[in-house]
């Protein structure tokens, strides 16, 4: 009933606007004093020193979430994190021993291709941290740690809360680890604590346009093929945004290293193709740039993603631009997933779809 969705039309609404104060409850106990305190993990300083190999391991979303940390966490701790599916660690006679750390990522707990990744790292001799919404769920149990997301109930099929609670949880990991590895200098220590305490009031700036992402969703929600570009922490934010779209709209979505499209997709842009082109990172923003020229010169139709420095200069090339709050570099996609999400939500909506259940889908997957 309408109770129950808080006065939102869908579950996945409410919850897309529960995100500052989920995110508020991930973080408010573990930043205090301008340091990360990880009081739930078990880990000493020692063991944190030693660990070996980092691999992340999840499925869907929760996956994209690991493609976010392993750029950040590399970025911090300089040393190599991989991000493996699932499915695929499971069936890969995976290399893990001993002394190696094992994240694990999951909203629901209860994912079986990660918890059977899981337990083949364990049965290898890995660590397993996990980071979990469900409190009690079966990954969490199997784990020698648990990182809690404290999202509350999720209830929309497309996960929403979770996915920026599980990215702001693995934020802390990194930090935490770097300053015991010695590998994070105190400002850039100190201005990540000071911005993560910002995403918050941020994401309620970025609901507050919520509206006018609904007109350009209307603008757009005919559209049948749709293209995510990006380059680094875009990238990986990109394969969030298209899965976002196709779970809900079934709209056929792809997300593309920006410095792939000329190894192949170009070819695919044609006139009026539309492409989501994600430049929020500042670094690479002028290459974020030159990549939007490219496509439009193919005739394509570009929705744009910036942040506010960089919003009048998009805007002078790109008729549809989407902006978000300046943040610390490796929060930028704690803060670009809401437009993403928002915009999957009303093209959905736009289109009649089933948002909160979408065919096909179930909320957990428990079977292979
Ligand atoms: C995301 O919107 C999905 N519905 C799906 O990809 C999900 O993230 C995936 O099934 C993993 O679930 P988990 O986080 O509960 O393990």
């Amino acid at each position: 009933g309408a109770a129950e969705k808080g006065g939102y039309a869908h579950f996945m609404l409410k919850e897309i606007f529960e995100q500052p104060r989920a995110i508020r409850e991930a973080t408010a106990a573990r930043l205090q004093g301008g340091r990360v305190i990880l009081q739930d993990l078990t880990m000493t300083e020692e063991e944190i020193r030693n660990i070996g190999r980092i691999i992340i391991i999840a499925c869907g979303s929760s996956y994209h979430v690991g493609m976010v940390g392993k750029y950040n966490l590399e970025r911090m701790l300089r040393r190599s994190v991989e991000v493996v599916l699932a499915s695929e660690f499971r069936y890969s006679d995976p290399i893990v021993k001993r002394g190696d750390l094992v994240i694990a990522i999951s909203q629901s707990g209860e994912t079986l291709d990660t918890m059977a990744a899981l337990r083949e790292a364990k049965k290898r001799g890995a660590r397993i941290l996990s980071i979990v919404n469900v409190v009690g769920s079966s990954i969490a149990r199997e784990s020698d740690d648990v990182l809690y997301t404290w999202a509350g109930p999720e209830i929309a099929v497309a996960t929403t809360k979770a996915y920026s609670t599980q990215m702001a949880v693995l934020n802390m990991l990194g930090l935490y680890f770097a300053d015991i590895l010695g590998t994070i200098d105190r400002q850039t220590y100190s201005e990540m604590v000071r911005d993560m305490q910002r995403v918050p009031e941020y994401i309620e700036k970025i609901l507050e346009s919520a509206e006018s992402i609904h007109d350009i969703a209307r603008e757009i929600c005919k559209s049948e093929d749709v293209f995510f570009i990006g380059r680094n922490l875009d990238y990986a934010l990109s394969l969030e945004g298209s899965l976002k779209l196709k779970e809900i709209s079934y709209i056929h979505s792809e997300a593309y290293a920006s410095g792939e499209l000329k190894h192949g997709t170009i070819s695919l842009i044609v006139d009026g193709t539309l492409v989501i082109a994600l430049g929020t990172y500042g670094p690479l923003f002028d290459k974020a740039l030159s990549n939007v020229v490219e496509v439009q010169a193919r005739g394509a139709k570009v929705l744009a993603l910036t942040t506010q420095t960089h919003a009048e200069e998009m805007g002078r090339h790109v008729p549809m631009v989407m902006t978000i709050p300046d943040i610390h570099e490796m929060l930028l996609p704690q803060l670009g997933v809401v437009p993403l999400q928002l915009l999957a939500y009303y093209i959905a909506l736009e289109r009649g779809c089933d948002i909160d259940k979408p065919r096909n889908l179930a909320k957990s997957v428990t079977v292979e």
